[in-house]
C-alpha cells in the first residue's frame, strides 16, 4: 500500500486521493497506481544501489507492469528496462526509451524477436539456449553487428517461493545448468562467434523472496562458475546480473526487509568471492520488478452482491476478479483489502470475495474480516501494482480495467478502459 494511505471522511485515501471519488469518476474495476510510491522506490534503487556502487546498473523488469508512462517514469529516474518479448520491446521503443539501456530476456525468443532486438540495437540480449545463440549470431552478422550478450545460468538454488515463480532450480525451463559439458558448449561457442560479444552471466532465482539466502547462494555458485570459465577459456567475466525477486508486503505475515538487505549482502559476497578466487570485479546489475510497483498499486471494485450460505460462508460478488488479477488463482496468492467507503468502520464479518468469472477458482480473497457490506460498496484490494495489469486477460469477454495514476492528490487517466468494441476489434 502506498505509504501515504490514510483516512479522510471515513473514505480510504491513497496517495492523497479519495478512492471513493476515483471509483465514481473512472468506474470500476479500476487499477490505481501511485506515481509517488513508484518514484520513491526508483529513488531508493538510485541511492542505496547505483550511487553506493559506482559502475553498477539497474533495470526495471517491465513484466511486472508496463505502460508507456511507466517506461517514461523509469527512464526519468535513470534506470534501464528489462523486456521479455517483442511486444514489451515495441512499447519501450514507442515510449522513447533509449534502447541501449534495454535488456532483452526470454527462454523462447522467436527469430523475429531476435531480429527486432538486433535491428533496434538493444543493450544486451540474455541468451537462454544454443538455438537462440546460433540465430542471434546469424542475424547480428547480417546486420554487421556484434551483439552483447549474457548467458542466463541456473545456479541450482531452490528458492522458498511458489513453484511457478521459482526459476533458479536445475529443473527449470529458464537458463543453462552449470554442468561442465553444457558450459563448454555455450561459452566455447559464444567465444568463437563473430556476431556475439559475451560479457558475462545472469541469474534470477525466483520472485517474492523475503529472505536473501537464495540470492547469496546463487552469488557463490555464479562466482565459482566464473572462476572455472576463466581457467578453461581465459575469459574474465565483465558483467554479472543478479536478477530481481525482492519481496513486498501482501499481508501482515510478509515482512520485507528493504532493497539494501539484498543488494548490500550480495555486493559484499561478490567482492569477497572475486577477491578470494583472483577474479576482476565484474560490473553488477539488478532487475527488480515487483519491488518497484507491487505496493504502489491498488484495485477498486464495486460490490454487486452479498450472499450468505448459512453456516458455510458469505460470498461477496464484485465486478472483476480473475481476469484483472489472476494471482490468487495462479499462485494461491493472498491480498488484503478494505471497504473504501467504510474505512473508519471496524471489521465485523468474515467474508469471501468472489470474482465474476465462470470459474469456481475465481476467488479473489478467501476468508477476510471486513465491516458489514452491501451492494454498491467500493472494495479496495492492496498490493496489486505488480503482475495484475500486465497479466490481465479478457476471459468471459470482460474489458480490461483502466489505469489511473495518482500523484499526491492529483489523478490522471493513464490507460483507458477497454470497450466492448475493443473486444471484437480483431475479429474478421
Ligand atoms: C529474468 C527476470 N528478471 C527479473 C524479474 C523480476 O522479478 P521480480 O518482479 O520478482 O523482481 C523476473 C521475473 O520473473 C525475471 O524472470
Amino acid at each position: 500500500m502506498a505509504s501515504e494511505a490514510s483516512v479522510g471522511q471515513g473514505h480510504f485515501i491513497f496517495d492523497g486521493c479519495d478512492t471513493v471519488e476515483l471509483a465514481k469518476e473512472y468506474g470500476t474495476p479500476l487499477y490505481v497506481v501511485s506515481e509517488t510510491a513508484i518514484r520513491e522506490r526508483l529513488r531508493e534503487v538510485r541511492l542505496s544501489f547505483l550511487e553506493k556502487y559506482p559502475g553498477s546498473y539497474a533495470v526495471y523488469a517491465s513484466k511486472a507492469f508496463q505502460t508507456l508512462e511507466m517506461c517514461r517514469i523509469v527512464q526519468s529516474e535513470g534506470l534501464g528496462l528489462d523486456v521479455v518479448s517483442g511486444g514489451e520491446l515495441f512499447a519501450a521503443q514507442r515510449s522513447g526509451f533509449p534502447l541501449d539501456r534495454v535488456i532483452f530476456h526470454g527462454n523462447s525468443k522467436t527469430p523475429s524477436e531476435l531480429r527486432m532486438a538486433v535491428e533496434l540495437g538493444v543493450g544486451r540480449v540474455v541468451v537462454d539456449n544454443l538455438d537462440e545463440l546460433a540465430e542471434l549470431d546469424r542475424v547480428s552478422l547480417e546486420f554487421g553487428r556484434r551483439t552483447k550478450i549474457l548467458f542466463r545460468i541456473t545456479p541450482g538454488v531452490d528458492s522458498h517461493t511458489h513453484e511457478f515463480v521459482s526459476t533458479g532450480r536445475i529443473d527449470s525451463k529458464f537458463g543453462i545448468p552449470l554442468d561442465r559439458r553444457v558450459r563448454d558448449s555455450y561459452v566455447g561457442a559464444a567465444l568463437s562467434m563473430r556476431g556475439i560479444e559475451l560479457l558475462g552471466f545472469h541469474f534470477h532465482v525466483g520472485s517474492q523472496l523475503l529472505e536473501n539466502e537464495s540470492h547469496l547462494k546463487a552469488v557463490e555458485i555464479a562466482i565459482s562458475f566464473m572462476a572455472e570459465v576463466k581457467k578453461a577459456y581465459g575469459f574474465e567475466t565483465a558483467e554479472l546480473n543478479l536478477g530481481g525477486g525482492f519481496g513486498v508486503r501482501y499481508t501482515d505475515a510478509d515482512k520485507p526487509k528493504g532493497l539494501a538487505y539484498f543488494t548490500d549482502e550480495m555486493m559484499a559476497a561478490v567482492t569477497e568471492g572475486c577477491r578470494s578466487l583472483g577474479l576482476a570485479l565484474p560490473r553488477i546489475g539488478i532487475e527488480p520488478g515487483r519491488w518497484i510497483v507491487g505496493e504502489a498499486g491498488i484495485t477498486l471494485y464495486t460490490v454487486g452482491s452479498v450472499k450468505e450460505i448459512p453456516y458455510v460462508r458469505t460470498y461477496v460478488g464484485i465486478d472483476g476478479g480473475l481476469p484483472d488479477n489472476p494471482r490468487p488463482a495462479l499462485y494461491g496468492a493472498r491480498h488484503e483489502a478494505c471497504i473504501a467507503n467504510k474505512y473508519a468502520c471496524e471489521p465485523s464479518r468474515r467474508v469471501t470475495i468472489a470474482g465474476k468469472c465462470c470459474e469456481s477458482g475465481d476467488i479473489l480473497i478467501r476468508d477476510i474480516d471486513l465491516p458489514e457490506m452491501e451492494a454498491g460498496d467500493i472494495l479496495a484490494v492492496f498490493t496489486t501494482g505488480a503482475y495484475n495489469h500486465s497479466m490481465a486477460s479478457n476471459y468471459n469477454r470482460l474489458p480490461r480495467p483502466a489505469v489511473v495514476m495518482t500523484s499526491k492528490g492529483k489523478t490522471r487517466l493513464s490507460v483507458r478502459r477497454e470497450t466492448f468494441e475493443d473486444l471484437v476489434a480483431r475479429e474478421l
